[in-house]
């Protein structure tokens, strides 16, 4: 697109972690700078329009974008300038006056109530103050809102390059993948991932299911898991999973020891017990040496890897043992170019993170939601509405 003296808007997802009114994970603000460069760079004026947590149609300070605005200048190494609006006079004129080189950030968008239920006259007065809509938001592609796709009813619209390049991470796993592909499918909860997993034993060769989750498989399978989290009614659901995988020939790998202990806290004592040995009174907390060894191997012989959720209560050492381990190795398999790894969604990042290993996966995404929706093959209204365009 020729982007000389055109206004960009430009969806970002700004929603990152705030202590004490500073920003305390600055990821999502350093993934924007390769699109508001080239936008710059081709002369173009980037407007950033963007959302901070849930305010739901209501004006709420703590939620005000306008803290993010020297943490932005300082990372895109330009002046930014903040409008405590979203349409109305002072957006028309600050858009009116704004010069190349400056970048321009409007005021929370969910301060809008129409925002969320995507309203047309909404869009339609943002779209009026520029001339094209981009979206470089992944994370927030999940979302049917104006910001998302409204405004590409309005506008010339394209994808940034932080998009482009989660879209092309997220088709190296799924879309036309080097086999074989291996996944592994970690967390607390199976209900919240029902329908990723009904997904990927289509499209994977073998699913590693490990945290709080497999405890609802192993239980499915008649065994004792003693206190540990699980979803008892979904037991058919896990076994319906399981005869699935074995239809379409996916491996599935569950764990074959575990780490327990009698509560989650830091200078609890842990043990080592069969998958089957779980004693009454003691929680399963992380999965266990020698399932971690299988977990290798499966990742040793295949070419690609998914990654979505930790294997154990990560957040509590000695229970992020499994999670440090098998990435750590596959992080080794990546580097050594033998894997092309991708993780994402929810506490996937937070756990990577702990065990250092995010700059030597292939890829992380910083989404959550929108990652998840993805996983489980659904169409992303983000993404659908630049595709038809
Ligand atoms: C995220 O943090 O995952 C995105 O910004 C989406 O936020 P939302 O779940 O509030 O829509």
């Amino acid at each position: 697109m020729d982007l000389n003296g055109q206004r960009v808007l430009t969806r970002v997802d700004l929603n990152v972690p705030m202590v004490d009114g500073r920003v305390a994970d600055a990821t999502r603000i350093k993934k924007i700078v390769p699109t508001m460069n080239e936008i710059i760079k081709r002369g173009g004026i980037p407007i950033l329009l963007a959302h901070m947590g849930r305010p739901k149609g209501v004006r709420n300070q703590e939620l005000s974008l306008l803290q993010l605005q020297s943490e932005l200048e300082n990372y895109l190494s330009t002046k930014v300038i903040f409008v405590a609006e979203c349409i109305g006079p002072s957006a028309e004129i600050a858009l009116e006056i704004a010069q190349k080189g400056q970048v321009i950030l409007l005021e929370n968008t969910r301060f809008y109530p129409e925002e969320e239920k995507n309203d047309p006259q909404f869009a339609a007065s943002l779209a009026a103050l520029v001339d094209i809509f981009c979206n470089d938001a992944f994370s927030v592609s999940h979302r049917a809102h104006v910001s998302t796709t409204g405004l590409a009813k309005y506008l010339p619209s394209c994808a940034g390059k932080f998009m482009e390049a989660e879209l092309k991470a997220l088709e190296s796993v799924l879309g036309q993948p080097a086999r074989p592909v291996a996944a592994v499918v970690g967390g607390s909860k199976i209900s919240t991932k029902i329908e990723l997993l009904e997904n990927l034993v289509e499209k994977v060769d073998c699913i590693i299911i490990g945290g709080a989750m497999a405890n609802t498989f192993l239980f499915s399978q008649g065994l004792n898991i003693g206190r540990s989290l699980v979803e008892k009614s979904l037991k058919p659901t896990a076994l319906k999973i399981l005869k699935k995988a074995k239809k379409y020939s996916c491996k599935i790998i569950l764990p074959t020891d575990l780490i327990i202990a009698k509560e989650l806290s830091k200078n609890t004592t842990s043990s080592v017990v069969p998958a089957d040995k779980c004693p009454e009174n003691y929680m399963i907390l992380d999965v266990g040496p020698s399932t971690v060894d299988n977990i290798k191997q499966c990742i040793k012989s295949a070419k690609t890897l998914l990654w979505n959720g930790p294997l154990g209560a990560f957040e509590i050492s000695p229970f992020d043992e499994a999670t440090n381990q098998a990435s750590k190795y596959a992080s080794e398999r990546t580097k050594e170019g033998e894997l092309i790894s991708v993780a994402g969604g929810g506490d996937t990042v937070a756990a990577l993170n702990k065990a250092g290993v995010t700059e030597t996966f292939t890829y992380v995404s910083t989404a959550g939601g929108a990652f998840l929706e993805w996983l489980e093959g659904k169409e992303l209204p983000g993404i659908v509405c630049l595709t038809k365009k």
